[in-house]
């Protein structure tokens, strides 16, 4: 744990975990509150993990700063403290339409794929980072903006030539995902590679070949 003094966010926003309230969790260490004293104003916290699977979320905190990167990259609102000024977590805006995942009837507005497209850009080609865990979940719609957002920046990385081959199969099984709502295929993918090569391998070699691929005829 590091006391926020003692770090490079010094001047960013904080709020107390005492000063906030829980109203859901998301997964066990990502939850939806208000604060306490502005019922108005909620957030979504993720607190640290030791858990090395979890990604490194200071790295997070590195790369997603608290100003507006990029219109389709959410922003970090201000980190949590314990009583001790011990930095627990991070938070940003809550975003109420929720990921993909919350609402797969959602009609996916080619608006939004552009936007997709121009964040990734700006990640790949300005920042020279992948996102490195992209797939329904880490990605937002905030309705009333009208603006797709990408959260869950704790894998993202150097790019390199592996890792942007990689990203572009992420996305292409996303919009296959989006397009046939076929949610089974990508494991499908992954799991076929294991068995067969013996090591974790994304790619849409197959995609082409799926029943639910929409085929030109
Ligand atoms: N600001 C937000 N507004 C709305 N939903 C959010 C927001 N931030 C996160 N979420 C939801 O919470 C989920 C988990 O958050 P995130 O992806 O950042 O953590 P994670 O690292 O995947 O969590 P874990 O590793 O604990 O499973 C996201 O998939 C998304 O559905
Ligand atoms: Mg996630």
């Amino acid at each position: 744990m590091a006391c926020l003094a003692d770090t490079a966010y010094a001047d960013w926003p904080t709020v107390r975990h005492t000063e906030v309230v829980t109203l859901g969790c998301f997964t066990s260490r990502v939850h939806l509150v208000h604060l306490a004293d502005n019922p108005e104003t909620r957030l979504v916290i993720k607190y640290l993990s030791s858990d090395p699977e979890k990604g490194n979320i200071w790295k997070e905190m590195n790369i997603l700063k608290t100003q507006q990167l990029h219109p389709s990259i959410l922003p970090i609102d201000r980190l949590i403290l314990d009583n001790d000024s011990n930095i627990v977590g991070m938070a940003t805006k809550f975003v109420p339409g929720g990921s993909l995942n919350h609402n797969k009837d959602r009609t996916f507005k080619l608006k939004w794929l552009k936007q997709l497209t121009e964040a990734l850009d700006f990640l790949h080609f300005d920042q020279g980072i992948v996102h490195g865990d992209l797939h329904m979940g880490n990605i937002l719609i905030d309705e009333a903006a009208d603006r797709l957002m990408l959260c869950d920046f704790s894998m993202a990385r150097e790019a390199t030539e592996r890792d942007l081959m990689e990203e572009f199969c992420s996305v292409t099984w996303t919009l296959y995902e989006l397009i046939t709502l076929d949610f089974k295929a990508e494991d499908e993918q992954v799991q076929n590679s294991q068995r067969e090569n013996g090591v974790y391998n994304l790619n849409t070699e197959s995609i082409e070949k799926l029943a639910s691929w929409p085929g030109v005829d």
